[in-house]
């Protein structure tokens, strides 16, 4: 932690809050879910179990299961005025992210009355809506109406394409979502707990979330860090392109984190469920390159800041695993929160059972006693 006088530029080290939630331990590698291991909960559980998780601190009987599905199929239409500004987005060339945040300030129109579980539920189901009409409408198609019939993974799948999706591709989607759908005090669950912490609402919270989420140094960096792996195209080719971006002063997208010093639990599990995807389809040469290209963006990171233990990141897998299920690089990071909006909403109750009004402090490094001179004589 790097402190001065009480400030700690970026937050570092800072405990801000108190959560139920995950459980983050950045030297171990180890990442817990409401109480299970990462690798537990992605590999077994179903997108909406992993949403009953979490806003309810247990596992759903199967009644509570299948209620909640079918709640979350109920919600998941968009409302006219947002399918209308989906289309005005794509016609401006809109990318799909800041288009996912439009839109999701509009969710709760005429919804306004809605109790906060309710809000949560159409917010979970309306997101991914959002991001499969966002999906269409750019490839020049209409979009897919949802199917109540399919789990909140495979009707996501079904919406891209208007296919139904194999098994195959829905477990892969559905430990992909599960992997991301909690960690921490991240950037963007941070701003969400803010925004609830002043007594607003969830729609504002989630809105917020997602401009977060959008930076390159946060959800941000699948799609390059894919466009890197193919930039480099052999593996060969690996080490030369990827010393000349960091002696261009670039950062290597997919490396590094602010909590993690050892390689990120998430990579494990998605590297996995990308290797079984790849062989499923029967080519490995992206994921064989892919590691390459990792082994050698790991070690190139060693010599160029050492000490700094840079290691592979979630987003370096979650780019290869959501292209290996078909998805374009440019919906990537909405994927992303599709996943982290169920974390994001039970932060969001967290915070509102037990939070404060989250107010920090900044130190005044500016000018003291300065004389006014009036607008004439300037
Ligand atoms: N490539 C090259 N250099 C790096 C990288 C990288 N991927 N990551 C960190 N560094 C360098 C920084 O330039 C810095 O050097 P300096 O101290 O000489 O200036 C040093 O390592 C420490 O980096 P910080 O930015 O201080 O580390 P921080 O904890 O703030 O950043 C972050 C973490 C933002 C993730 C960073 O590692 C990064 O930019 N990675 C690439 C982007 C990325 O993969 N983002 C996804 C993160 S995962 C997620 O949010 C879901």
């Amino acid at each position: 932690m790097s402190t001065n006088n009480g400030y700690a530029p970026g937050l570092e080290g800072i405990v801000a809050a108190e959560t139920e939630l995950s459980h983050v331990d950045g030297l171990k590698g180890e990442l817990i879910i409401a109480g299970f291991p990462l690798a537990r909960l992605a590999a077994n559980a179903t997108f909406e179990e992993a949403v009953f998780l979490l806003w309810n601190g247990r596992l759903p009987t199967q009644i509570e299961l299948a209620d909640l599905k079918q709640e979350l199929a109920e919600l998941r239409p968009l409302p006219i005025a947002t399918v209308d500004l989906l289309h005005e987005a794509t016609k401006a060339r809109t990318n799909p992210m800041d288009a996912l945040r439009m839109a999701a300030a509009t969710l709760d129109l005429g919804s306004g009355s809605a109790d906060s579980l309710t809000t949560a539920k159409m917010i979970v189901a309306r997101v991914a809506t959002i991001v499969a009409t966002t999906h269409r409408l750019r490839q020049g198609e209409e979009p897919v109406a949802p199917d109540p019939a399919l789990s909140h993974a495979a009707n996501f799948l079904f919406m891209l394409t208007g296919e139904a999706p194999s098994d195959a591709r829905v477990r892969g989607l559905e430990t992909y979502l599960n992997t991301v759908v909690d960690h921490g005090l991240n950037a963007s669950t941070f701003a969400a707990r803010v925004i609830v912490a002043t007594q607003s609402d969830l729609v504002s919270a989630i809105t917020g979330a997602i401009g977060a989420l959008k930076g390159p140094l946060h959800g941000g960096a699948p799609g390059p860090a894919l466009d890197t792996v193919f930039e480099i195209g052999r593996a060969d080719r690996a080490e030369a392109v990827l010393q000349a971006k960091l002696d261009a002063g670039e950062r290597l997208m997919g490396f590094g984190h602010r909590v993690y010093k050892v390689r990120d639990p998430r990579a494990e599990v998605l590297g996995a469920a990308a290797e079984q995807m790849f062989r499923a389809d029967g080519d490995m040469a992206l994921y064989e390159l892919a590691k390459s290209v990792e082994e050698t963006a790991v070690r190139l990171l060693a010599v160029h800041k050492p000490g700094r233990n840079l290691q592979t990141n979630v987003e370096f897998y979650t780019a290869l695993l959501l292209h290996g299920l078909g998805l374009d690089t440019d919906i990537f990071t909405p994927t992303f929160a599709i996943g982290r909006t169920a974390g994001w909403l039970a932060h969001c109750f967290e915070q509102m059972k037990y939070g404060r009004l989250i107010r920090p402090q900044s130190r005044y490094t500016g000018v003291m006693d300065r004389v006014w001179v009036p607008i004439g004589q300037r």
